[in-house]
Order: C-alpha cells, then sequence, then structure tokens
C-alpha cells in the first residue's frame, strides 16, 4: 500500500474556537502558494504520534490559496489523534500533509443548496457556504451548536454575506429558534440538494428525515464510519483488471486493496473506512457490493472504493 505524495507546511497560527475546538492556520514554510482546491475538500494531516487524520477546509477558495484552515475537535474518545493536535501541535511546527481532495463538492446542478453542519461539521459547510455566497447563489445554511460557547467560526458565519442565509440551532438556546428536521426536510424545493456534515447522531437524524429525498440530491461528509457500517471483509471473489488482462484473488478476510498489494500493483489509501475517496478507481460500479461513503449514486454506477468495497457475485472488473 501507499500514501498519496505528502506537501510540506508550517503551523501560522492557532486559535481556540470554543473549549473543545483548535482552528490551526496552515501555509508554505517558505510563503509560496499551495495547491488550489474546492469548496468541500479535505487534506490528510500527518500528526505527531504517527496519526493521519483527514480534515475539512473551512474557508472558502481563492485564486492564490496562502493558508489552509482546519478545525479539529477534541474528541473525548481520540485514538489520538485530536489529542496529539491539541497538545503537541504548537505554531511554528512543519506538518505533512496530502494535497487537497475533493469528495464533497457542491453540485453545479442545483438550484438551491441547504447546508446542514452539526457541531465540527460546520468547517466543510462553512466554505461552502462562503463560496456559495462569493458566487451569488441561492443557499441556507443551518447550523447546529450546544450553546454560543461551542459555536466554531462564529466570526466567520457574523459575516453580513451569510446572516441572510443563517439558521443558528442552539440546543440550549430560545426553543423559537430551534429548528425541527422532520418539519425542515418534508418537502423538498425543487432542485434543492442537501448537504450534510456533523456527528454520527446528527447525520443519522438528517438523514432519516431525509430518506424520502432522492438519492442523488443527498451528499454526506463523514467524520468516521458509521458503528454499525460493513467492515472490508466477507466472502471470497476475484477481481478482473481488464486494462491488464489479468484476474486477482481476494481472500474472505482481506480487502481488495490488500489483494492487489501482494501481486505488486499499490492502490494509494488514506482512512481506509470508506471516507476519503483515496482509493477510488473506476470499474463495474453495479457489479459491486458498495460499502463506502464517499460515492454519490450516480458514482457508484462507475466507480469502487477499494479499501472496503467487495464484488456482489463472484467477480469485480476493475479498469486497471
Ligand atoms: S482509503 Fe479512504 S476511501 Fe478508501
Amino acid at each position: 500500500m501507499s500514501l498519496e505524495r505528502t506537501l510540506t507546511v508550517r503551523v501560522e497560527r492557532i486559535s481556540r474556537e470554543t473549549p473543545e475546538i483548535l482552528a490551526f492556520e496552515l501555509a508554505h514554510p517558505w510563503g509560496r502558494a499551495l495547491p488550489g482546491y474546492e469548496a468541500g475538500a479535505h487534506i490528510d494531516v500527518h500528526m505527531p504520534g504517527g496519526f493521519s487524520r483527514q480534515y475539512s477546509l473551512a474557508r472558502a477558495p481563492s485564486n492564490a490559496v496562502s493558508s489552509y484552515v482546519i478545525g479539529v475537535k477534541r474528541e473525548a474518545e481520540s485514538r489520538g489523534g485530536s489529542a496529539s493536535m491539541h497538545e503537541r501541535v504548537r505554531e511554528g511546527d512543519l506538518l505533512a500533509i496530502s494535497a487537497p481532495r475533493n469528495t464533497f463538492p457542491l453540485r453545479e446542478e442545483a438550484g438551491h443548496h441547504l447546508l446542514m453542519a452539526g457541531g465540527i461539521g460546520m468547517t466543510p459547510l462553512l466554505a461552502m457556504a462562503q463560496a456559495l455566497a462569493a458566487r451569488g447563489a441561492s443557499f441556507t445554511l443551518c447550523v447546529f451548536a450546544r450553546g454560543e460557547d461551542h459555536l466554531a467560526f462564529a466570526d466567520a458565519l457574523r459575516n453580513p454575506a451569510l446572516a441572510p442565509h443563517l439558521r443558528l440551532h442552539l440546543d440550549q438556546g430560545d426553543a423559537s429558534q430551534r429548528i425541527d428536521l422532520h418539519a425542515l426536510l418534508a418537502e423538498r424545493a425543487p432542485n434543492t440538494h442537501l448537504y450534510v456534515c456533523g456527528p454520527g447522531g446528527f447525520m443519522k437524524a438528517v438523514r432519516e428525515a431525509a430518506a424520502h429525498w432522492p438519492e442523488d440530491t443527498l451528499h454526506a461528509e463523514y467524520f468516521a464510519a458509521p458503528t454499525d457500517a460493513n467492515t472490508g471483509t466477507g466472502l471470497p471473489f476475484t477481481l478482473r483488471l481488464a486494462q491488464r488482462g489479468i484476474s486477482v484473488p481476494v481472500a474472505a478476510d482481506q480487502t481488495a486493496v490488500d489483494a492487489l498489494h501482494e501481486v505488486g500493483i499499490d492502490i494509494p489509501v488514506s482512512c481506509q473506512q470508506g471516507l476519503c475517496g483515496t482509493c477510488v478507481v473506476e470499474g463495474d460500479g453495479e457489479g459491486a457490493e458498495h460499502r463506502d461513503f464517499c460515492l454519490t449514486g450516480s458514482e457508484r454506477r462507475h466507480k469502487v472504493a477499494l479499501c472496503c468495497s467487495r464484488a456482489k457475485g463472484r467477480e469485480l472488473v476493475l479498469q486497471l
């Protein structure tokens, strides 16, 4: 297996957004421009202790990108990633990151964009809202937080360009301002697309309330695979690599990525949970049992995330 090429950045600024969330501004060590990105993109951050995590970029892209901003919530059950960022990373430190990747893009075909952000899930949606405001697009940004003091990037939300589009739901706030998910999502206005990012329970609640929406209008960015997600193992099958004209067996306890690695074909991976899209390749998506959380319904017809997905039957054809 291999990781994607990394970039080195310097931690320019660390600011406290809430008691649990720090914002990190990352810049090129010699002040050069960084690779561009689109709203909704994320980067992998390789941090002290050997951890690697994906973080969404929390600011709309500009023509010349001088820095990236990410928000990192210290998770109570952190396996080390968020704790490492909070405790061990200081301003001036150098970090290795991936170039931005976007598995959560704005859909150009949408007439209205409904952005649903829970807690730290605001980061990609804030970038999207800023990008939509800049182009004069129709959108609503619904932000759910426990209270004012748990609201990350509050200054950016107060920007007059976002204010007319913002609906704020504070659990500890005035009951009249709370958002009823089922009422909000009961009817889908024509050509509206829904984007959601937040903790697992919030994502589940939004998806359940929007279960009757067409699948291709629902877009979700997960921080972690849901606890009831399928694992990457199952029945054995064969990968048929159409371009090479060979077949590769995948054992019951193996992922497709591991099986390809055994025959000398390295597929780049990062999250290995079906979240980030790094391992996605072209193939017969109709023949796949998709277990990812990053492909849309239409992408699944011709793409497969190899770190987790398997064949529906005995064989899966890939354009490799
Ligand atoms: S490695 Fe992230 S989706 Fe497969």
